[in-house]
């Protein structure tokens, strides 16, 4: 049985149904990110589970016990919110051995799973500094090292990173995903951020308007999204209409006009070529550098396309050049209309 269970979870506002039949399996050690836009239920799930805010109808189990009603405190979760909120007028070592003083830890304990706590989020240098003291990405390792520190069964993470700078965030993406690996914590992580989602999940929840609509790895997901929706979402797409052949193989209607089918084609997995050669026929309207990457918006009798090449160091096409436009069949995906409005 999984280790973590949302049974049917539903939460209502008075007439706001903030989170609708929610049903999610995370096993033991998984990193499972909640992504979806503002206001689609990510933080209510979250802090259902936490049990800082009360269900409507559902059950939640943790390791087999159903904890749907059970005091925060007797779930003994970890939890990081976006506002970490550290104690101003405690240090460092003071902030981590906070919760296990309340606890009731042996003085002794308390300090050796401060240090060792500390050394794993990589603050064992910082300890005796006040908050004000450190940077954002520090502040938010304390935050994390508090957490931890009380060895929770489940690390719950809302937005940990929506304070931090672009390239801090990156970093601690990553540094989150190794401490996470390090410590083997089943983790449930919620962000409105689907690179941060793909970057450092085993598996990321899609969330609209309250329901999940779809379940998969980050990889999956991007390369097959079920939806309109999604497929906007997470990563870039060129949405083309499109029809079946004899056979059944999806193709991309070649002239403007509806066609049978929604068909979704990720902008670097067009080739640009030749004029004359390739499926379609264009002409580079605009390009962007991306650094690693060009962007290129390409005119063509189907619409706008957006094309992404990789900067190979090669010269770029000039906006104005005449291209063709080649991909491989098998990678269009045909998306389903969107069942939730969000
Ligand atoms: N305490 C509350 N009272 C009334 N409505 C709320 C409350 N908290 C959240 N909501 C509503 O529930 C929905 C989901 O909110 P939330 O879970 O915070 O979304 P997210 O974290 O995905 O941005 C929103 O429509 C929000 O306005
Ligand atoms: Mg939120």
């Amino acid at each position: 049985m999984a280790f973590l269970q949302l049974q049917a979870l539903c939460k209502r506002y008075g007439p706001v149904d903030a989170v609708v039949a929610t049903d999610l399996s995370v096993e033991k050690g998984e990193f499972v990110s909640l992504l979806g836009p503002s206001g689609c239920g990510k933080t209510t799930t979250l802090q259902m589970i936490a049990g800082f805010v009360d269900v409507s109808a559902g059950r939640i189990l943790l390791d087999g016990r159903d904890i749907t009603h059970a005091k925060p405190a007797s779930r003994g979760l970890g939890v990081v919110f976006q506002s970490y909120a550290l104690f101003p007028h405690m240090t460092v070592r003071d902030n981590v051995a906070f919760g296990l003083k309340m606890r009731k830890v042996a003085a002794a304990d308390v300090q050796r799973r401060v240090s060792r706590v500390l050394e794993l989020v990589r603050l064992d240098q910082h300890a005796e500094r006040y908050p004000r003291e450190l940077s954002g990405g520090q502040r938010q390792r304390v935050a994390l090292a508090r957490a931890l520190v009380i060895e929770p069964p489940v690390l719950l993470l809302d937005e940990p990173l929506s304070n931090l700078d672009a390239n801090l965030r990156e970093e601690m993406q990553f540094e989150i995903r190794r401490i996470q690996r390090e410590v083997g914590i089943t983790t449930l992580m919620v962000t409105h951020d689907q690179a941060e989602a793909l970057s450092i999940s085993d598996r990321v929840v899609v969330m609209q308007a309250g329901r999940i609509t779809q379940i998969d790895e980050p990889y999956k997901l991007y390369e097959h999204p079920r939806t309109r929706f999604i497929s906007g979402f997470v990563g870039k797409a060129n949405l083309l209409q499109g029809d079946r052949d004899h056979g059944g193989t999806a193709h991309v209607r070649q002239q403007q006009g509806d066609g049978e089918l929604i068909l979704s084609l990720r902008p670097e997995k067009i080739d640009l070529v030749e004029a004359g050669e390739g499926r379609l026929q264009g002409r580079i309207v605009t390009r962007y550098f991306l650094g690693s990457q060009w962007l290129y918006r390409v005119e063509t009798s189907i619409g706008e396309l957006t094309v992404v090449r990789r900067n190979n160091g090669d010269a770029p096409f000039n906006e104005g050049t005449a291209v063709g436009l080649d991909w491989s069949t098998e990678l269009l995906r045909v998306l389903t209309a969107d069942e939730v409005s969000a």
